[in-house]
């Protein structure tokens, strides 16, 4: 098994097999998410490839996907990153989108999970972008979420009305600390 880091040429070819993770992996509590919703996210995927700074990291295992994680940089305008910012903003935390690495997707096959994968490719696809600071949101219910905060995300707000809890990684330790979640 490697963990290898691509770029949008190479990670256009894997589609099929992060969709068929995807699914399995998010068909669990708390996301239960249906076959129907993968026309969406492969049209997601498709836009996100084109995105500044996309990285995606892969588990392999021979030539088969195991476990996956992608982002890009996040930027005004987009309707994710317009959320978060008006989410963040009341609090003077919308600061830490700038120049933010944004982790998008991020999954590992069932059978597969908790054997370590998960900490390899959250540690490679971090440390393959330049961002000063990474920002995401997760299920308030997730296991992600101990996941996360046991890897030095700090909650930074909520999407309003809905489930989904705000977090933030400073990556550069030089870079200004900006102000700091309460
Ligand atoms: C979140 C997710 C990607 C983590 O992947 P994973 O491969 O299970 O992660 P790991 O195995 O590295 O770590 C999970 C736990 O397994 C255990 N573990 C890690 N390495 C281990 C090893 N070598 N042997 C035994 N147990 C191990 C640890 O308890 C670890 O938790 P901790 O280090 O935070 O205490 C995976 O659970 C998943 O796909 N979840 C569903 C989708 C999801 O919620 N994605 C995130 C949305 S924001």
């Amino acid at each position: 098994m490697r963990v290898e880091v691509l770029g949008p040429r190479e990670a256009k070819d894997l589609v099929d097999q992060l969709l068929a993770i995807w699914l399995r992996a998010f068909a669990q509590p708390p996301y239960y998410v249906r076959r129907e919703e993968l026309p969406r996210v492969r049209r997601m995927f498709s836009r996100h490839l084109s995105e500044r700074g996309f990285r995606l990291a892969v588990a392999l295992d021979a030539q088969a996907v195991l476990g996956f994680g992608y982002g890009f940089l996040r930027r005004a305008g987009e309707p994710w990153t317009d959320a978060v910012a008006r989410a963040l903003r009341p609090s003077g935390l919308s600061w830490w989108l700038q120049g933010a690495f944004g982790l998008v997707e991020f999954a590992v096959d069932p059978p597969h999970q908790n054997l370590g994968l998960g900490s390899r490719l959250h540690d490679a696809l971090l440390a393959a972008t330049d961002a000063p600071r990474a920002i995401l949101t997760v299920h308030r219910e997730a296991t992600a979420l101990g996941f996360y905060r046991r890897r030095g995300w700090q909650q930074l707000g909520q999407l309003p009305a809905s489930a989904y809890l705000i977090l933030g990684k400073r990556l550069d330790p030089m870079a200004p600390p900006g102000p700091r979640p309460v």
